[in-house]
């Protein structure tokens, strides 16, 4: 065998490839792709080998069966042996994935506030003239029945149209200081009576000296309601809600909504913060609580994710960058 040291040491993982065999694999290549002494055919390490030379995006296999999506460079080397340079790039594809999601959420939340400004003027022509119909029908006729439910739909467009305006909102208002835990107590409280919170077990897990967060109080208020009533809606009536709050090392305040409903399908995950996304059926569910609630956490600078397990409940846990007074010396 040729001494290939001049590629030994290479950060790069390097592969030599004379068409299906591998020639040589330097200690990068080796690591990246897991492999031992023996070394395997080109064709278990990609399902599809590059066959010219060139960049390709590949998905590339490790030997214990794991996959990456991996950057591959495929050069000439000497006869017919090209050498393949390979980097994971699984990482950077994630991150870049995250992004476009966040520009696409913002995107049509900006496109979603738009609308709702155009519809709500006829929205109000329609109820207004929906009113006037009902003061002159007769009180027994029996068109009033269409008319109230003409009325009905419209005020439920009324509420939609509302909701999302409040993505289109300017980013006024983020000077005040709020007490987190302040405001999930307050929040509970004012829908703990609710039918679906009664048969509800409340684990309260709240930081005492809790650092606090500067912000928009009563937007902070709709982010907590619109969470703990998902949680409450998934649970049906029986479970165990848990309302959790911390402060992290980087400077974070937390705080989590658990339950332990039925979790969230992992193919539905990455949709949940979509306008209008909801799996309630027969108009139970508007599909905006949570894109608001995105929209509301970002304007503050936070993060909201969401963990959940099939059949095991959902978590989303919302950090928010702590208050730091400012000193004047
Ligand atoms: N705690 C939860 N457990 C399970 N699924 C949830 C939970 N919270 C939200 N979801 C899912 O996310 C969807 C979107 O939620 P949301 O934006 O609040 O709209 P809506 O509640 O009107 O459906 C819900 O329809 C549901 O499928
Ligand atoms: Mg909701």
């Amino acid at each position: 065998m040729e001494d290939y040291k001049i590629f030994a040491g290479m950060k790069d993982a390097l592969a030599l490839v004379e068409g299906d065999r591998l020639v040589y694999a330097n200690q990068a290549f080796k690591k990246l792709f897991r492999l031992g002494e023996e070394i395997p055919p080109l064709r278990e390490l990609f399902d599809h080998p590059p066959q010219e030379y060139g960049l390709f995006e590949l998905v590339a296999n490790r030997l214990d069966g794991t996959n990456f999506e991996a950057e591959v460079i495929k050069l000439p080397y000497r006869d017919d042996v090209s050498q393949l340079l390979v980097r994971d790039v699984s990482e950077r594809r994630a991150t870049e994935k995250m992004w476009l999601q966040a520009e696409r959420l913002t995107a049509m939340g900006k496109l979603a506030g738009e609308i709702a400004h155009e519809i709500n003027n006829p929205l109000g022509g329609i109820m207004l003239y929906g009113n006037l119909l009902k003061e002159d029908l007769p009180a027994e006729s029996p068109l009033l029945e269409y008319v109230d439910k003409i009325i009905k739909l419209a005020t439920r467009c009324r509420i939609i149209a509302k909701a999302l305006l409040n993505f289109g909102r300017p980013e006024d208002g983020l000077e005040e200081w709020v007490d987190v835990n302040r405001v999930l107590q307050d929040m509970f409280s004012l829908i703990a009576d609710h039918r679906l919170f009664r048969g509800i077990d409340v684990r309260w897990e709240l930081t005492e000296g809790l650092p606090l967060v500067q912000g928009n109080r009563s937007q902070l208020e709709q982010v907590v309601l619109n969470l703990i009533i998902n949680a409450g809606e998934a649970m049906e009536g029986r479970g165990v809600l848990t309302l959790r709050t911390y402060a992290s090392e980087d400077e974070m305040v937390i705080f989590e909504v658990e339950d332990t409903g039925p979790g969230i399908p992992p193919e539905l995950v990455s949709r949940i913060f979509e306008p209008f996304f909801t799996t309630k059926t027969g108009g139970k569910g508007t599909g905006l609580g949570l894109a608001i609630c995105h929209g509301i956490v970002k304007r503050h600078g936070g993060k909201i994710e969401v963990e959940s397990k099939p059949g095991e409940g959902a978590l989303f846990r919302v950090k928010l960058p702590r208050l730091h007074y400012e000193t004047h010396e």
